[in-house]
């Protein structure tokens, strides 16, 4: 399964070698885009699947960035019950975050990825090369999933993405680059494994940033703002709020917030940009459990936890401010 930016680039390499492994496959591609994540291409990629009669003994392989990944996975765990998954990312935020950890799912009307399913690959497999074509804009989304995980699990991560040299190609700075991302997969499946199912509120720390991201990703009808663009300003106002409510250093918060502006992501709202749409989008946020807000905050870079005390108020001084 594929998007149709990514499957005229590397589909036919993989189904070369299925094919010379011995394996029957089909290739579907659905249109690229956020917009393709919905139950509608859910269903109508399961008719596609029962006319290609996968059966018990079949697997998924999800080849593309999140959006393929996401969908890919949900087909694989619904399809005859569940089958196996396994991911080949290709985009950067595809690779340090949405492969690893098993949850898969779409879009509804009201909100991202409110239906879907643990299902954890049986195989990931990342082959930096197919970064190549990946546009610039798109490669540099990966880099706030990275430093998301370094503000929550490891301030050495944090200094060495400080001093990351971003003129490096991608063939000279190949090395440094897989090195990097390794350290990525081992955060998010060190924190997934302690809490596979999101129940005890250890994952929940992954949500850093993402509270007002999601509802900014929202508000931009998801064309505006890439993910991890969006998941930039939600960690700024999560820094904001951190200062307020968890004791983040203003010092601290501001290396976050340069780091952040180094890689070119946003950390400003354009200024015309309505806040209206993204405070009404907050409601249908999931993580708004009964009413009361669990919000993750950070009180020195490297930590995280989960707060209770933040109040819509605080959530929605830090949108203005954005
Ligand atoms: N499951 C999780 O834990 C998790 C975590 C984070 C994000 N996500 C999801 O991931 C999605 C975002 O992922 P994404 O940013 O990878 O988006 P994406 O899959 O939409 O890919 C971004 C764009 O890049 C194109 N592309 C992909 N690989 C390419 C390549 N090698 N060369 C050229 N073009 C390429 C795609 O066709 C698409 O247009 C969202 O749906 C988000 O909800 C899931
Ligand atoms: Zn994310």
């Amino acid at each position: 399964m594929s998007d149709t930016n990514v499957a005229p680039l590397f589909a036919h390499k993989v189904k070369r070698s299925l094919a010379s492994a011995g394996y029957r496959q089909t290739l579907i591609a659905i249109p690229a885009g956020e917009k393709s994540k919905t139950l509608e291409q859910v269903g109508a990629i399961c008719d596609q699947m029962i006319t290609a009669r996968l059966d018990r003994q079949s697997f998924v392989i999800g080849l593309g960035g999140g959006m393929i990944g996401d969908i890919s996975g949900f087909l694989a765990a619904i399809y005859h019950r569940g089958i196996p998954h396994v991911q080949i990312p290709t985009t950067l935020l595809a690779m340090v975050d949405s492969s690893i950890g098993g949850k898969t799912g779409v879009d509804t009307r009201d909100g991202k990825n409110l239906i879907g399913a643990f299902h954890q690959p049986s195989l990931v497999i990342d082959d930096l090369d197919v970064l190549k074509t990946l546009p610039h804009r798109q490669f540099i989304q990966g880099f706030a999933e990275m430093i998301k995980h370094a503000i929550i699990a490891d301030a050495k991560m944090f200094q060495k993405l400080q001093s990351w040299d971003q003129s490096s190609s991608l063939a000279s700075g190949a090395l440094a680059l897989q090195s990097l991302i390794k350290r990525n997969i081992q955060i998010k499946s060190r924190i997934v494994s302690k809490d596979e199912r999101d129940r005890t509120g250890q994952r929940a720390l992954l949500n850093f940033g993402h509270t007002v991201g999601h509802a900014i990703e929202r508000a931009g009808n998801y064309d505006k703002f890439l993910h991890g663009e969006a998941v930039s300003l939600g960690i700024v106002a999560a820094c904001a709020i951190s200062v307020k409510r968890a004791g983040l250093s203003s010092d601290q918060r501001a290396a976050i917030v340069n780091l952040l502006g180094r890689f070119g992501l946003p950390t400003r709202l354009p200024p015309k940009f309505p806040r209206k749409p993204i405070l009404d989008a907050l409601n249908f946020d999931k993580k708004f459990d009964g009413g009361k807000i669990r919000f993750i905050v950070t009180p020195r870079i490297g930590v995280a936890y989960v707060a209770e005390n933040v109040t819509p108020a605080d959530i929605h001084e830090a949108i203005a401010q954005l």
